[in-house]
């Protein structure tokens, strides 16, 4: 009989089967040029740097050189796992470490710049998360976003309110299609700086996840938390 200490925790995020799914579909939509997307996203940052649901990894290789230290958290666990590989061959060091943005296991004002790619469409509770993120930044620091959310268009922002209700979620590792990040972003007392709105992939049918955002928001310098 097994004892009750030797049961393993339940990791924040269990999705296999999306995990594995992910890891492949990631790598070639890289290919197919969302990777200039994750370049443009890290570029000029320096310090330390947290990365929130960080994957695979696929970001950690395009840390500029000025970066001193990434922790990178990731919650599931063969998401995990390929990022540790992934942060052998980052040029700048990154921790994988498990964790979920809701509760960020690490000390406030400790960050200068936290990274969110395609992450903020997954987690669970976005204001706790987005309140998380600027507790852990010091003031002036810089939230550095890549996010799909909601369609500026009527017949596919019904499409995708459709598919958060129904299978999308399920499917894609609690993914949500019509989120409104930048919405969420201010309401969470964030500056917004420079952003663009762009569609991935860029040729071909829209999706519902096509709807994209890249940008910088600001922990302000009078932040009264
Ligand atoms: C679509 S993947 C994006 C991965 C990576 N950021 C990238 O750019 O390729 C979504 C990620 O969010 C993670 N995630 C889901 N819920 C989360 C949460 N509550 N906190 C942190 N990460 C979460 C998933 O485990 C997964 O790694």
């Amino acid at each position: 009989m097994r004892s009750c200490s030797s049961k393993v925790p339940r990791d924040a995020v269990h999705h296999p089967l999306f995990a594995r799914f992910y890891a492949r579909f990631s790598v070639a939509a890289d290919v197919r040029g969302v990777v200039a997307h994750r370049r443009e996203l890290l570029d000029g940052l320096s310090g330390r740097v947290i990365e929130i649901g960080a994957g695979n990894g696929l970001n950690f290789t395009h840390y500029p050189a000025a970066v001193s230290e990434v922790v990178a958290l990731e919650p599931e666990r063969t998401l995990r796992q390929l990022a540790f590989t992934a942060a052998r061959h980052a040029e700048v060091p990154v921790d994988v470490v498990p964790g979920a943005a809701e509760a960020l296991p690490v000390k406030s004002e400790a960050f200068d710049a936290a990274v969110a790619s395609l992450v903020l469409c997954s987690v669970r509770d976005v204001p706790r998360a987005l309140s998380e993120i600027k507790r852990v930044l010091r003031p002036g620091g810089e939230l550095r976003f890549f996010e799909h959310g909601a369609a500026p268009g009527r017949p596919m922002a019904t499409v995708q309110r459709a598919l958060d209700r129904t299978v999308w979620p399920r499917v894609f590792g609690g993914c949500h299609t019509a989120r409104d990040t930048l919405g969420a972003i201010e309401a969470a007392g964030f500056e917004l700086g420079t952003y663009r709105r762009l569609c991935v992939p860029g040729k071909g049918p829209r999706l519902p996840t096509s709807f994209c955002v890249l940008g910088v928001a600001r922990r302000p310098h009078e932040d009264a938390r």
